[in-house]
């Protein structure tokens, strides 16, 4: 349907969808320590002796020492292409090939079995003002599909849910000429993308192919289609969906210049869309749920901030009444703990990118591994308490030991122990720093499974509501680390 190679689910072919998540299910629950262990109490918990006896030895053959910088950059190597070394045992080689069959592919490729291979035109520069390249990019493909998609659909609207600075929303009304009412809970949000399209308009302006809009003729974009784009600040839950959409119908009505007539309800809307990029946390939800109850004949969502997922307004909610939302997962009681969602946000495919910044996370995890261990050691944290909050430290506080230290006492109103002290424990630790790169390691290579399983989840829950659905990597993944695109259409407009 979109010219992308990506995964078809549909009703009529679920038992595919249900192995891989029953698989998954398995997979993570056999690993649960993993994915749910905290990194900060590494030393103080000892979570190496947690690793199967012969993972250890096995590590240990080649890596005594923590200064081996060829042993870390094996470690990336294996975050990136799960490439094992030679002395890595049978084990660890079925748990890294595991990983990697359970994941979801996240390269992106258009279809070579496609006759016109898909050429997803660039972006106009009068609408990437503010886009950084990466978001350029994610909203060059995911435009390009929700248009081709409407166009293949007879949709005539599409409400984009969470959108920001309204960059997806711009693209969407100027470049392909779709109605589009962008929809933020942000007010800062909704008036940061109104001035942005402000700036659009004065560079159609400028260079003189725009014709002033009027109720009888509205702005006209380069394209020669007229642009119908407003912003709509509302907050989307559960529980207001029926005011949500009354609150979309009355701003599209009021776009289109399309009064209703007494006998049409004050929710009537023509066929729509319903679409999210990066929809952070919950929102992806509810967009699902808002999708399956109305009238809306698309959906295409992207998700992000899996660990928002247990959290709305900023509160801490129940997480498990929001993964799994499927019903076949939620009959069989599976449940991600909040560790895990974090870890779902992790992309170990992007360390790539730059080994160095990867190297140092390892070193900055040593640190907070370290500094929790000499808090408890000396009676200045109890074991059991929560862990002490640091928050972000300034790069030079990453000198070295000796520095992250005192700026860490600091920020959390501590006096600082003794320089020997703290030198003394350094020492002790500093050849167990490749044991805690190595532990984040196989932790991080979990991220993906656990990535594919809550986004399989909301896959399953749309095909259990009859509806057809397809994934689709975005952009490639080194890119665009949050990439699977769902996308989902009716039975009735199939
Ligand atoms: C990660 S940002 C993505 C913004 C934009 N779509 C983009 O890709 O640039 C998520 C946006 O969703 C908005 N948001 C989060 N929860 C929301 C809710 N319940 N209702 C409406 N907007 C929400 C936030 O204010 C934020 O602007």
């Amino acid at each position: 349907m979109l010219g992308f190679e990506g995964y078809t689910f549909t009703p009529d072919t679920l038992e595919p969808l249900l192995e891989h998540v029953a698989e998954l299910r398995n997979f993570i629950s056999q690993w649960s320590w993993l994915a749910d262990m905290h990194i900060v109490d590494f030393f103080v918990e000892e979570h190496w002796n947690q690793l199967p006896g012969p993972w250890r030895a096995s590590f240990r053959d080649g890596w005594s020492d923590a200064s081996d910088t060829t042993a870390v950059e094996q470690l990336v190597d294996l975050a990136v292409s799960n490439q094992l070394w030679p002395t890595a045992t049978t084990e660890l080689h079925e748990f890294v090939a595991r990983c990697h069959a359970l994941s979801l592919e996240r390269r992106a490729k258009t279809d070579p079995t496609s006759s016109t291979p898909v050429v997803v035109p660039a972006l106009d520069d009068r609408i990437t003002l503010g886009m950084n390249p990466k978001k350029a990019v994610e909203v060059q493909h995911l435009a390009y599909i929700i248009a081709s998609l409407n166009k293949s659909q007879g949709i005539k609207l599409v409400a984009d849910i969470g959108a920001g600075q309204g960059y997806l929303s711009r693209t969407l009304a100027y470049q392909y000429g779709q109605t589009t009412i962008a929809m933020d809970s942000d007010q800062l949000q909704t008036c940061g993308a109104e001035r942005q399209r402000q700036l659009t308009e004065r560079m159609v302006h400028h260079r003189g192919d725009h014709l002033s809009g009027s109720p009888a003729s509205p702005m006209v974009s380069w394209t020669g289609q007229p642009v119908y784009l407003d912003h709509l600040t509302c907050l989307i839950d559960t529980d207001h969906l029926p005011d949500v959409h009354r609150q979309l119908s009355r701003t599209y009505h009021q776009l289109v210049h399309s009064p209703l007539d007494a006998q049409v309800p004050d929710t009537y809307l023509p066929p729509w869309t319903i679409c999210g990029l990066h929809a952070c946390g919950q929102l992806s939800n509810v967009m699902l749920q808002w999708f399956v109850r109305s009238s809306a004949r698309c959906l295409v969502n992207v998700g992000c901030c899996y660990n928002m997922l247990g959290f709305t307004q900023g509160l801490m909610s129940d997480v498990s009444t929001r993964f799994p939302i499927s019903e076949y997962l939620s009959k069989k009681s599976a449940r991600l703990s909040v560790n895990a969602l974090k870890l779902a946000c992790q992309s170990p495919a992007r360390w790539a990118n730059d080994t160095q910044t990867s190297i140092g996370n390892f070193e900055r995890n040593f640190y907070r591994a370290l500094i929790h261990y000499m808090m408890v050691d000396q009676g200045l944290v109890k074991r059991d308490d929560p862990f002490p909050v640091l928050g972000r430290l300034p790069k030079s506080a990453f000198r070295d030991f000796q520095t992250y230290c005192q700026r860490a006492f600091q920020r959390l109103g501590m006096s600082p122990l003794d320089s020997d002290l703290v030198q003394e424990y350094y020492d002790r630790f500093r050849p167990r720093a490749i044991q805690m790169a190595i532990v984040w390691t196989l932790k991080a290579l979990l991220s993906p499974c656990i990535e594919s399983f809550i986004v399989l989840d909301r896959c399953l829950y749309l095909v259990e509501q009859g509806c057809h659905v397809s994934l689709v990597p975005l952009v490639d993944v080194t890119i665009s680390p949050r990439n699977l695109t769902i996308v989902a259409t009716k039975p009735s407009v199939n």
